[in-house]
């Protein structure tokens, strides 16, 4: 085993990995993430080692062994979303009224992992970067934008109906000689998503809900330029919701008529290198370049890097791959499941140069998560030229140039949910309940407060407690149930720390944390308690060194 230490965003990151013969070859795989700084890593990765080896001499620790290495339970996506609805994250639209295909409702659970999943992204692209810029634009715009953006003309989808079950579905235009020339389905014609309304309530000039938030970016791309006294290359990043009237929306989140974009429109000098090229290195993935497409090949793992010295990808979008993968990584999703496909030159949008998309494997196959066009300068010329405003910045010994947009990382938040939710669910047999092996950071509770005793002084401090904690995280007093029940109720929604207030928190001032991966228990002093759940829930110590391991019966 060895350390490597990779830089994301300018930050350095130091992962576990170990060398694994498969089919015959040598290959070196992540296996822990191991913190911030040298020092953490070494101390882990001896506990690590530690760990590894007790687990492998004594047989009887098998069951804890099979616990903590518990991996995804496949789970269907209509099942995902009875199991959503059932345990409070996500609710269909108007159910009450039989619902309205395509859109949702969040309710507590599911607006705290969607909040954490939208500042999570945030923090690591805009405030966690010396390069990036923010910004949220409205809804409804002039509609000339749209005319400019080319999205009246040119973003349309083709209705398609299976002649036998009578099912529609959109096809895009390089798809479309494909349906008409097979007399199995009709082609039933051509129509814009763009959701129209009025503004105005007498009278009202047609205008369109957005669907993308780039369009804002580019239209306010010079106000944010001059008030941020940027210099190229920089970035645009922008959280918000987009609306698009999908034919057939389905599959739970994956597709619905409102849902939400996190963006980057990436600006550059064109011709500019991509000097945090390097921060790539030692990131691997399964990719599929669009000539392995024509030649009917399978996706195979490559070095990020490599595939860009070989030429496969370009630097600004073999960075941002690089870095969208890794932000997946960093909150818990599995590597295995993701790959980067390029678009072949028939599905490519009417204005993307080169386009990659980073898949994920859900479970109704491998489908786009989230896209990476080079828009080249099309979009700030279209609106130079639309508007006769000037969107030309100064560079240094050039003159006015427009900027070009290198990559545009765009993610629906949405599937990144179901990303997290997929690769979180395990069914555990042994406790015979679901448990969400959610990233503490994304986790909806950070900890539940379970009194054992439900009046008198145990009550009293329990509530204290849940007080204390409350100012910082989002946390829940669990007060009714067994104590397993309480165990396995927050289990099943992910919550990874459940902190027990018994007698001995009175006579000795110390409280158990129970850990949801690994059902083992810790006893820390109550005075340091608000300090030991940030450390664990910003992964700065392990678990099983955050306090004394105690045993109980009740795991
Ligand atoms: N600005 C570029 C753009 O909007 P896109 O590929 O059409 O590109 C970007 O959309 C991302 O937005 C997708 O990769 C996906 O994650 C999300 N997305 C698009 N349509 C969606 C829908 N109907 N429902 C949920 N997410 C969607």
């Amino acid at each position: 085993m060895f350390i490597v230490k990779k830089k994301i965003g300018g930050k350095e990151y130091y992962y576990l990995r170990e060398s694994r013969r498969e089919k015959g070859k040598v290959k070196a795989v992540t296996v822990a993430y191991l913190g911030k700084t040298k020092k953490d890593a070494e101390k882990r990765m001896k506990n690590f080692v530690k760990k590894k080896e007790e687990g492998l001499k004594k047989p009887e620790n098998k069951k804890e062994v099979m616990v903590e290495e518990s991996v995804r339970t496949e789970i269907g996506i209509d099942e995902l979303a009875r199991y959503c609805k059932r345990k409070g994250f996500v609710y269909p639209s108007g159910e009450v009224y039989g619902g309205l295909a395509g859109f949702w409702d969040f309710g507590h659970l599911g607006v705290e992992l969607l909040r954490n999943i939208k500042d999570g992204w945030w923090n690591f692209h805009v405030r966690d970067r010396e390069d990036m810029e923010g910004m949220d634009g409205s809804i409804i715009t002039n509609p000339k934008v749209w005319e400019a953006s080319g999205h009246v003309e040119s973003f349309v989808d083709y209705i398609v109906v299976n002649k036998k079950n009578k099912e529609k579905f959109k096809v895009d235009a390089h798809e479309l000689g494909k349906y008409e020339k097979d007399d199995k389905y009709i082609v039933e014609g051509k129509f814009n998503p763009m959701f129209t309304t009025k503004v105005g309530p007498v009278n009202g000039n047609e205008s369109y809900l957005r669907p993308e938030t780039a369009q804002s970016i580019f239209v306010n791309f010079k106000n944010v330029f001059d008030n941020s006294r940027a210099k190229l290359p920089f970035g645009i990043a922008q959280v918000g919701k987009a609306f698009r009237n999908e034919i057939a929306p389905r599959e739970f989140l994956f597709r619905s008529r409102e849902f939400e974009q996190m963006e980057i429109e990436y600006f550059i000098k064109s011709g500019m290198k991509c000097d945090l090229i390097d921060e790539v290195k030692g990131i691997k993935i399964k990719m599929l370049t669009g000539d392995m497409q024509s030649g009917n090949k399978e996706e195979e793992e490559m070095e990020i890097y490599s595939a860009w010295k070989k030429g496969l990808i370009g630097d600004w979008q073999a960075y941002w791959l690089a870095q969208e993968f890794s932000w997946f990584i960093l909150l818990g999703a599995k590597s295995e499941n993701f790959r980067a496909r390029q678009h072949t030159s028939e599905e490519r949008s009417h204005y993307a140069i080169d386009t990659w998309d980073l898949e994920y494997k859900f479970p109704m196959g491998w489908r786009e998560l989230q896209g990476f066009a080079n828009r080249g300068s099309f979009d700030l010329t279209q609106h130079q030229k639309a508007s006769g405003k000037k969107f030309e910045v100064f560079v240094e010994g050039e003159g006015r140039i427009i900027p070009e947009v290198a990559c545009e990382p765009s993610l629906g938040v949405g599937r990144a949910f179901l990303v997290f939710m997929l690769d979180a669910y395990e069914y555990n047999k042994e406790r015979d309940n679901v448990v969400l092996h959610l990233n503490p950071k994304l986790a909806p509770y950070k900890a539940a407060i379970l009194p054992l005793m439900s009046k008198g002084e145990v009550a009293d401090i329990s509530h204290e407690i849940f007080r204390e904690l409350k100012e910082e995280w989002n946390v829940l007093f669990d007060k009714s149930g067994s104590i397993g029940r309480r165990y396995s109720r927050n289990d099943e929604v992910g919550t990874p720390y459940c902190i027990a207030v018994d007698q001995e928190t009175i006579d000795k001032k110390t409280i158990t944390i129970r850990d949801r991966d690994s059902t083992k228990q810790i006893r820390v002093k109550t005075k340091e308690l608000m300090s030991v759940l940030r450390d664990l829930i910003n992964d700065k110590v392990s678990f099983i060194n955050a306090g004394k391991v105690v045993s109980t019966r009740v795991k």
